[in-house]
């Protein structure tokens, strides 16, 4: 590893101010994008700030960021949290809404492990199973939610349609769990690809929401196709016709 200077560094623009970056080489048993991944973790802000701050993830910075904007989380609140692991975004939830003291309430869901969170109901499971859903409501104070958020993701395979699909199928999936337990006012904000929703989600989350938009917030990668869904007014079940179905 070595350290070099920010262009303009030294002799530069900023007056001889140095901020160093780390540089990663390849070693015999890294290969270069490992050591690009480990050089760009190495120099990423948000990963500084999540160890220095006890978050659980880079991610939970992406939650915060649409939160200072837009206000989604408030005390008292109910929400779930789809595919929570390592759990930075229950983390960020259960400090909003206040799920220590018990004023709100967090559950997250995830077929991986996830270490205890204070405040947080933690169920190990895959969300597409058939019984994940009752499970989820089963636990939900007066079996309704006010937000539902989904950062899930399946492990990516390389091939752009294929990781394409898998993550709308989720977030399909996701949607029409947001439709079925949203109390009326509540909100659903999705991980989606860059290219938008697809059209019968879009449909769906236009029919049932009074506003629906997609957010890129800064702590997600520029590079990345990431982009979210947002979601907010929701109007209410069999109203107007609107059902998840
Ligand atoms: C990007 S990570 C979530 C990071 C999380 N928001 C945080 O801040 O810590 C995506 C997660 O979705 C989970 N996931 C993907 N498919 C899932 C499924 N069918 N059921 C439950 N979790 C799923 C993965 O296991 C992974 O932990």
């Amino acid at each position: 590893m070595t350290k070099k200077g920010k262009p303009g560094g030294p002799s530069g623009p900023d007056g001889g101010r140095r901020q160093l970056k780390v540089k990663v080489k390849t070693a015999r048993k890294r290969s270069v994008s490992s050591a690009r991944w480990l050089e760009r973790q190495l120099n990423d802000p948000y990963v500084k700030a999540a160890k220095d701050e006890g978050m659980r993830s880079r991610a939970a910075y992406k939650l915060k960021e649409i939160d200072d904007k837009y206000r989604l989380l408030k005390p008292g609140m109910r929400v779930v949290d789809l595919g929570a692991a390592p759990g930075g975004w229950s983390q960020i939830a259960a400090e909003k809404v206040g799920a220590v003291s018990g004023e709100g309430q967090v559950i997250g869901i995830d077929y991986l492990d996830v270490e205890p969170l204070p405040g947080v109901t933690l169920l190990k499971l895959d969300f597409t199973d058939e019984t994940a859903e009752a499970q989820l409501k089963a636990l939900l104070r007066g079996g309704g939610a006010d937000l539902v958020l989904s950062d899930m993701a399946a492990p990516t395979v390389g091939h752009t349609r294929t990781d394409h699909l898998r993550i709308m199928a989720l977030a399909e999936a996701a949607a029409h769990f947001a439709v079925d337990v949203l109390a009326p006012g509540g909100a659903f904000l999705c991980k989606v690809f860059q290219g938008g929703t697809e059209r019968d989600l879009l449909d769906l989350l236009k029919q049932s929401f009074s506003v629906v938009r997609h957010v890129k917030p800064p702590a997600s990668r520029s590079d990345s196709a990431e982009l979210y869904v947002l979601a907010t007014g929701f109007k209410g079940r069999r109203q107007d016709g609107i059902s998840s179905e």
